[in-house]
């Protein structure tokens, strides 16, 4: 199914049709979870990949077999795809699972059966840098004009996806409504270790010293970049471009810098300071 030019709407937001249909949206909004689940929840471009490494390796104990052997939608897979229903025949246990849905479509699902919910999160001024080079790759998004016109499609929340802004408020405003646990992009690039020895008290699930060294090595972006499970090398060159930008492309912190003018840049703070200045959030990010 390519679909390649197709827009879904679902709760205001517009998504890939190459990916979603009324029906995968349908099906992953109504989901019944078990409380043993694990829920990567992200809006894209905010480390999901990398996150969906590092879960998958928690839960190998450091096994390489599952990250060297299977794609990371296998492994854990987006709920709305269109393909998750045949995915969740072949899924192990726990079961991992990745969404970039808002929290109002998931919550009545959650509350239900309380999985475990980790949201990871990241500077929005590389988020907007990343998802403007993956919308040029990717076929399956409108080729972005400029990257000052997606700038301004991002802030005015008009972007596929909708809104970062609400995205974020959504799932942490009241993180402990579902009892979600966030994490930072520049947090794992900071201390890798630490955030691994974090997720592993989260999940209960125990990971010992010699297992986070070898997360800590097959989770560099190096590595991963060179893994074909993970850096996009799997998917058709007529569905993503290779030739215009990398999936792995560059994995650093602080990139908006080389894409930002000063009065971008000064746009995009107001704005934050609009949405998210009359809170105290989980994170603080260097945006100056
Ligand atoms: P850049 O485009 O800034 O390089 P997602 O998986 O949510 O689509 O996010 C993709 C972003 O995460 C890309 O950012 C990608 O390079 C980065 N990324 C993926 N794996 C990474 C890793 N191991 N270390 C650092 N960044 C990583």
């Amino acid at each position: 199914m390519a679909r390649l030019d197709v827009t879904e709407v679902f709760a205001n937001i517009r998504l890939p049709g190459h990916l979603h249909t009324q029906e995968s949206l349908r099906f992953a909004s109504n989901f019944q979870f078990h409380s043993s689940d694990v829920l990567l929840v992200t809006y894209p471009k905010s480390g999901t990949t990398w996150m969906q490494e590092i879960l998958t390796l928690i839960y190998s104990n450091g096994d390489l077999k599952p990250v060297k052997t299977l794609p990371n939608w296998a492994r854990v897979p987006w709920l709305e795809h269109i393909y998750f229903q045949e995915q969740l025949q072949h899924i192990g246990h726990p079961r991992l699972f990745t969404t970039h849905l808002p929290q109002p479509v998931l919550a009545p699902a959650l509350k239900k059966a309380k999985p475990k919910v980790i949201y990871a999160t990241r500077n929005p001024k590389d988020v907007v840098v990343s998802y403007y080079h993956f919308q040029r790759m990717a076929n399956f998004f409108p080729d972005p004009t400029s990257f000052e016109d997606f700038l301004h499609e991002f802030l005015a929340g008009t972007v596929h996806f909708g809104s970062w802004f609400e995205h974020v408020q959504g799932w942490l405003r009241c993180p402990e409504e579902l009892g979600v646990f966030c994490i930072t992009y520049e947090e794992l690039h900071q201390d890798l270790k630490s955030c691994v020895e974090q997720l592993s008290a989260f999940l209960d699930h125990p990971v010992q010293p010699d297992q986070i060294d070898c997360i800590q090595e097959h989770c560099s972006f190096a590595v991963m970049k060179e893994n074909d499970m993970v850096n996009g090398r799997l998917i058709p060159p007529g569905i993503m471009d290779f030739q215009k930008s990398q999936f792995m492309r560059k994995g650093t912190v602080g990139d908006w810098r080389n894409h930002f003018s000063p009065k971008q840049s000064m746009l995009f703070n107001e704005k934050y300071q609009q949405e998210m200045g009359d809170h105290s959030w989980p994170f603080r990010w260097d945006m100056a």
